[in-house]
């Protein structure tokens, strides 16, 4: 019993001693929060404008919402392509009547990658293979407006992987030529 009255004092004189104190860290977290959500912001802030002044203003809109990002089911052509940079890019073709209904890209590189492989999906949307094969890495940069000098590469990876895409649909259609020709005629009499 005398431990038991011992033990509420104590709790009472803990929430008394605790009272000031608590409110205390209360507003000394709520200041250290404030504190860092506008350094995060100013963080932020700063990436966002280094990376348009060394994007330029249309690279860094697609930097910001990448277009044609995802995979494809059965694609007709699809090109797969690491970097030498240990960064892959793929590329998924979808062709209706000879030209390229749907183009998408993945990558698991970097932001310029990824501006890369978005461009080089869009360019490829509406053309017919002789078109495709003049997709280039300087094709790529022209459009987007260019890229610091280290990260032009990824241009051509882009490109490079969208040939890939291509050279595997003109395979599968060789194939497919190939087979149909070579479909057993009908017995002459
Ligand atoms: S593709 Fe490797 S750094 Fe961009």
């Amino acid at each position: 019993m005398e431990c038991e009255k011992i033990r509420t004092q104590i709790e009472r004189i803990q929430s008394k001693l605790g009272e000031p104190e608590n409110k205390q860290v209360e507003s000394e977290r709520s200041g250290m929060a404030d504190t860092l959500d506008e350094f995060v912001k100013n963080l932020q802030n700063q990436i966002l404008d280094e990376t348009r002044a060394a994007y330029g203003d249309t690279a860094f809109q697609r930097w910001l919402k990448p277009l044609y990002a995802g995979i494809m089911d059965s694609a007709d052509g699809y090109g797969r392509v690491p970097g030498s940079c240990g960064d892959t890019m793929e590329i998924f073709l979808k062709f209706e009547e000879g030209r390229v209904k749907k183009a998408l890209f993945q990558t698991d590189g970097c932001g310029s990658s990824t501006v890369c492989g978005s461009f080089a999906a869009e360019l490829a949307h509406g053309k017919a293979p002789d078109e495709l094969v003049e997709i280039t890495g300087e094709r790529i940069l022209n459009v987007l407006g260019g890229l610091p000098k280290e990260e032009q590469h990824c241009a051509f990876l882009a490109a490079e992987s969208l040939q890939e895409a291509l050279n595997d649909y003109m395979i599968k259609q060789a194939k497919k030529e190939r087979d149909e020709s070579g479909k057993p005629c009908a017995k002459k009499r």
